[in-house]
């Protein structure tokens, strides 16, 4: 007999996504893992001995078990909330008509810079949480309500204080080029010089493990976009993009030209967006939680991105002003209603595909040798992930082998 396993599930039904398309089934499946990886992922009637022999904790677990989620674009750190917005969109008003009159990020802006390093932690920590329960084990997430050196760093510092308290792997994105903050107004490019200035000393402090930007009317232009490309780049540092959301500003071929990680949004990518974000491999990050909730209308181009085999990722856009939604499995529900994919293609959206949106090939698939991140669900089949609208579907998440709810 060799080494002990640390743990292994068995009674469940396993969606390993382990192959190209499906769930990848292994019914009255095994899962076995050791220092924090999992050493056996089969059917329960490959184990090589009986489950007491061979690990120290055995669980009699019941339904399915799916890699842990991976919500890969979030703006879950922000103080206060944007409710009233909420209000007045409904009345009639515009996302961009209220960003244009200082409301939408500004006025989350505000908030953040008034709120200390504790309390932005106390009030994004709830946040977090909820997405762990429902089956999230890692996590990105964006600066980019700061808006100057302190608050951006505040806020990232807060991300990694996230991961650390409840045990999440966090993936930073440093977002400084989110939205132009009122003291410079008029003066864009002044600001991309302070943003392009500050990643280094970010990075410096280990904050950053990729860059953003909001490409966009409302946001930066496709220059400004560059120069924050070219300034990661010097530093080694993978880029994305919140690209094409209102308008085809050329965003997704951006991302391509610098061999980015992810478009994020996409609505309106072009057909030449699509044929550059498949040469370079770049994954589409589907936001149907924005979608929603600014009752969008134009579709992302799916069928073009399901041609030219563009991975798509699903996310939660988790942020106080188009996207207040606390759970990736609704995130795959409003994908599967709004956006027409299948359940078995929202559920790869929100664990392979968002594993390779972040750069992180240890996770996503339940497979021998991959991080022992898992989500055990009370369900009768996979599907029923995306059927539900909300509810309490965990019975536990683990990650690195370690129960985390
Ligand atoms: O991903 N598009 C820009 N950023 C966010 C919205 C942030 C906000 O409105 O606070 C997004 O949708
Ligand atoms: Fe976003």
């Amino acid at each position: 007999m060799t080494e002990r396993w640390d743990g292994l599930v068995v009674g469940a039904s396993l969606a390993t996504l382990d192959a190209s398309d499906g769930y990848a089934e292994i019914p009255d499946g095994a899962l076995g893992w050791r220092d924090g990886m999992l050493c056996f992922v089969g059917p329960r009637s490959e184990l090589p001995d009986a489950p007491e022999a061979l690990a120290d904790d055995v669980i009699e677990a019941e339904g399915w078990i799916t890699p842990g989620l991976v919500d890969c674009h979030t703006h879950l750190v922000f103080a206060g909330d944007r409710a009233r917005e909420f209000e007045l969109r409904l009345q009639g008003a515009t996302y961009e008509e209220i960003a244009r009159a200082g409301g939408g990020i500004v006025s989350t802006v505000r908030a953040v810079r008034e709120a200390d390093e504790n309390g932005l932690l106390a009030q994004s920590l709830p946040r977090a949480r909820a997405l762990l329960r429902d089956g999230v084990t890692t996590v990105e997430i964006k600066s980019g309500y700061g808006l100057n050196f302190d608050s951006e760093r505040r806020m990232l510092r807060v991300a990694r204080r996230i991961g650390q308290q409840l045990g999440l792997r966090v993936s930073t994105t440093y977002l400084g080029a989110h939205a132009l903050p009122p003291e410079f107004a008029g003066r864009a490019d002044d600001y991309v010089d302070a943003v392009v200035e500050w990643l280094p000393r970010l990075h410096d402090e280990g904050l950053v493990d990729a860059v953003d930007a909001f490409c966009e009317g409302i946001g930066f232009s496709p220059a400004q976009t560059r120069r924050v490309f070219e300034a990661a780049r010097a530093l080694g540092l993978p880029v994305k993009l919140h690209a094409d959301q209102l308008s085809d500003l050329g965003g997704a071929a951006l991302v391509a030209e610098f061999g980015g990680l992810s478009a994020d949004h996409v609505e309106h990518t072009s057909p030449e967006g699509v044929r550059a974000m498949a040469a370079c491999g770049a994954v589409a990050v589907l936001l149907p939680g924005a979608f929603h909730v600014l009752r969008e209308t134009k579709l992302p181009p799916l069928d073009a991105f399901r041609e030219h085999r563009v991975p798509m990722a699903v996310a939660t856009d988790c942020n106080p002003g188009t996207s207040p939604l606390l759970s990736l499995r609704q995130a795959m529900q409003l994908a599967c209603t709004h956006f027409r994919l299948t359940p078995a293609e929202a559920l790869r959206g929100a664990t392979v595909h968002g594993a390779q949106a972040l750069g992180l090939p240890d996770r996503g698939v339940l497979r021998a040798g991959l991080r022992a991140d898992f989500a055990i669900w009370r369900v009768q089949h996979p599907a029923e992930l995306c059927y539900w609208l909300g509810g309490d579907l965990a019975s536990a998440v683990f990650a690195g082998g370690v129960r985390l709810a």
